[in-house]
């Protein structure tokens, strides 16, 4: 086979860039490890930057996301037992979306789909090779036959435990880690939100956060040792303690029923330079993780294949390499602002094994500032929102 980009991942990074792609008259083909029900069965975050509704929209998905998406002008910050609104709308002109990752990635493979483009489901053994030369292969088994394709450009979609970026030389890359001492055991039911916005909330007992899907389905998540187990949780449990960390207002709203999926995720900064190599391109979490506090991990994936498409449309249209030379420091650029913010908002509202007492008046003294001065609720909507893509 023969092809422009070829593809590893149909994750919402793979599955937008062939999207864009496409849109750009570039051929690619995407090669996802897992069956489309696997990829579509991960329950992940759902809150979208303006800049990642762009992205869809551009890439002829937008229609669902604003029919059922959720539009957000701010929200709820939680301590001391009351409720502080962030409004990101009046603060910075910018709102989100809250729209699930599940539905980006179902209204994505739907698109692919209905367009006939070549996806390569339950791929095995998928390979790459000679992206450092003129001609990348990328070589994989289906149904006990080998195949390759022979392409332009790798784009390595495969997330963090995927092939591409473990298949670089050790001396190639550089990666910086930092490893959270706590998890988000998290609760998804077909209950009405406990409130308009989501309200992340900073407790003695620990993290909580109020999220949600629609007006009938809720996200919910408690701050939990590392090592604890989801099911050691029985819902009843999990609606007591997430109540426990609450304002009275909030907790006394909070309708529970039985959890649909319950599991606990794990807390991780993580960023490898660069990212690129040759005719290899990385994006999304085969190069970056974030702590889930920020909701960047489905928007940063989103602004790489941003770039990379913009990059790809500049080579083919304009005969111009100069997004490619550009693209990992694009990338990184933005990378590292969204890594400080998550890092910075997940260590204001988590408490720590050293926190102490001391530690928690301090964030107390944070909270306080920050709900106080609109410079610096400004700072945190900026983030929060996201900036356009430059
Ligand atoms: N060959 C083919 N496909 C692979 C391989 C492989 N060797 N390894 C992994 N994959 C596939 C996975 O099965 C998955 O479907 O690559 C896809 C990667 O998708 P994601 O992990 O969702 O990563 P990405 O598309 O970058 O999306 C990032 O997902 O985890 C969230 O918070 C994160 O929201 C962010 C988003
Ligand atoms: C979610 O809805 O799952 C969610 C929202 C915001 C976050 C993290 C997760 O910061």
């Amino acid at each position: 086979m023969r092809t422009q980009v070829a593809i590893i991942g149909a994750g919402p990074a793979g599955l937008l860039l062939g999207a864009l792609l496409h849109r750009a008259g570039i051929a690619a083909v995407i090669v996802e490890q897992r069956s489309a029900d696997y990829v579509l069965g991960r329950i992940r975050a759902g809150v979208l930057e303006q800049t990642t509704v762009d992205l869809l929209e551009q890439a002829g998905v937008g229609e669902r996301v604003h029919a059922e998406g959720l539009r957000h002008d701010g929200t709820e910050l939680a301590f001391g037992g009351g409720l502080h609104r962030i409004d990101f709308q009046a603060l910075t002109g910018r709102h989100v979306m809250v729209y699930g990752q599940t539905e980006v990635t179902r209204d994505l493979m739907a698109a692919r789909a209905q367009a006939g483009l070549p996806t390569w489901y339950e791929a095995e053994h998928v390979a790459i090779a000679d992206y450092d030369g003129a001609h990348p292969l990328v070589s994989f088994t289906k149904d006990g036959v080998r195949h390759e394709i022979e392409c332009d450009f790798i784009a390595g979609c495969d997330g963090f435990h995927g092939v591409c970026r473990a298949s670089l030389p050790a001396g190639a890359i550089t990666t910086y880690e930092k490893v959270y001492p706590f998890g988000w055991l998290g609760v998804l039911a077909d209950v009405p939100p406990a409130t308009e916005e989501l309200v992340y909330a900073n407790h003695p007992r620990g993290f909580a956060l109020c999220s949600q899907r629609s007006r009938t389905r809720s996200r919910y998540y408690v701050q939990c040792a590392s090592d604890d187990n989801a099911a050691r949780w029985s819902d009843d449990a999990f609606w007591d303690e997430l109540r426990r960390r609450l304002p009275d207002a909030v907790a006394e709203r909070v309708v529970t029923g039985p959890s649909l999926e319950k599991s606990i995720a794990p807390l991780r900064s993580f960023v490898a330079e660069p990212m690129r190599f040759g005719r290899l391109f990385l994006a999304g979490d085969a190069a970056h993780i974030v702590p889930p506090t920020g909701a960047k991990g489905l928007n940063l994936a989103a602004s790489d294949v941003g770039y990379l498409a913009q990059a790809m449309r500049e080579h083919y249209g304009e005969r111009s390499d100069a997004g490619i030379q550009a693209y990992s420091q694009r990338c990184l650029a933005r990378i590292w602002k969204a890594e400080r913010f998550s890092w910075w908002f997940t260590s204001l509202m988590h408490r720590f094994p050293d926190t102490g007492e001391f530690g928690a008046r301090i964030q107390r003294a944070e909270l306080d500032y920050l709900v106080g001065s609109t410079a610096a609720s400004t700072a945190l909507a900026e983030n929060y929102v996201g900036l356009p893509l430059a």
